[in-house]
């Protein structure tokens, strides 16, 4: 069965070639470098899936063309799946199966990298240290151990967050739909209205889905809500955040830190090496002149054991649509 690759880059071929070679190389990759769109779609001729990452824009378009190359499966090779339409996969027959749980821990670390990055200043220590200076002025760190946590969304990244942070000798609060009955007995998290987790935690950390509920959950009043000086950890998706609210509230010090693994706008920056271009985002500009900002270009997945797991479960959505079975990790879709 022939697959199209969209945002293939050298680390996808790599994981999914071997998945696939270990299993006698059932699939013919098509490598597309480009991001999905009404064009490049045209690049999946005669594939039956298109495998798509973050970035990827499935929108009605975009999927109406695939459709006509003769695609019937969207496979994400990611966990979230704000960037397909649904509505639309399902009038075109299209399943959409995605990765749900390949490495939780590595996104979990990585905010967690991103906390105690911030909180150490090690961003500023690094860079200081290599120009032999060694002055501690600007470096006053804060200490984690009692510090109050804020997660929202405890599933499972949120709560290998929330282990991590337990494990630190945090006090855990929580805003979930879904509380985890869990969580509350082993790890003592305490579930809280969205408004009294805001004003009570001093680090607050995403990890929830992006939906309409969700689409600028952090705006001027939640970020109004928070302590003076509290930090703010986004590893899920940018539109979560309404990143020029954010920047006013780093700008009269509200806000105390930001660590970002996601940018609302991060489809035209990330996983590209730009660094010989002129930087035409203005807002993400601004967020790179403070000093207490860390950002980082959604690599929280980024490790050898999570490419593994996403190329073999992809591999088993692949395998079920093959065998003309319902994709093992199929999104549910809207009625068409
Ligand atoms: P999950 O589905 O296991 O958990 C999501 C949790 O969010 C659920 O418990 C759900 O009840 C909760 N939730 C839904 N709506 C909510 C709301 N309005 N307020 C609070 N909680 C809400 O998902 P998982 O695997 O933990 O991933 C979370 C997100 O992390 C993904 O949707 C994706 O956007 C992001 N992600 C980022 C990666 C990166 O590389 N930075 C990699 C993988 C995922």
């Amino acid at each position: 069965m022939r697959v199209a690759v969209f945002s293939a880059k050298p680390y996808d071929r790599r994981f999914l070639q071997m998945a696939n070679e270990a299993v006698g190389s059932p699939y013919h990759f098509e490598w597309i470098e480009a991001q999905l769109g009404p064009r490049s779609a045209l690049q999946a001729a005669g594939a039956r899936a298109a495998c798509l990452f973050v970035n990827d824009r499935a929108d009605a378009t975009a999927l109406a063309a695939l459709h006509e190359q003769g695609v019937r499966l969207v496979a994400l090779r990611c966990a979230g799946f704000n960037n397909v339409d649904l509505a639309a996969a399902s009038r075109l027959g299209i399943a959409v199966a995605r990765v749900p749980a390949y490495a939780p821990e590595a996104v979990a670390e990585h905010a967690a990298a991103l906390v105690l990055s911030l909180s150490r200043r090690m961003h500023k220590a690094y860079a200081r240290v290599r120009e032999g200076n060694f002055a501690l002025d600007g470096l006053l760190g804060l200490d984690l151990h009692g510090r109050c946590v804020g997660i929202i969304g405890t599933g499972q990244i949120g709560l290998a967050f929330a282990r991590i942070m337990h494990g630190f000798g945090c006090r855990l609060l929580a805003h979930d739909p879904a509380p985890s009955q869990d969580a509350i007995r082993r790890l003592g998290i305490e579930y809280r209205p969205l408004a009294e987790l805001l004003a009570d935690a001093d680090i607050i950390s995403l990890h929830c889905p992006l939906t309409p509920a969700t689409n600028r959950l952090i705006d001027a009043a939640a970020l109004t809500r928070m302590k003076r000086g509290a930090m703010l950890i986004n590893t899920s998706r940018g539109a979560m955040l309404d990143t020029t609210a954010v920047i006013a509230a780093l700008k009269s010090g509200h806000l105390g830190h930001l660590g970002l693994d996601v940018y609302e706008e991060e489809a035209d920056l990330f996983f590209e090496d730009l660094s010989g271009t002129v930087l035409q985002d203005d807002v993400f500009a601004r967020l790179l002149t403070f000093p207490n900002v860390l950002i980082t270009g959604h690599q929280g997945f980024f490790t050898e054991g999570a490419m593994r797991a996403i190329a073999a479960t992809t591999l088993a959505n692949l395998d079920a649509f093959a065998a003309g079975r319902a994709p093992l990790h199929a999104v549910p879709l809207p009625e068409g």
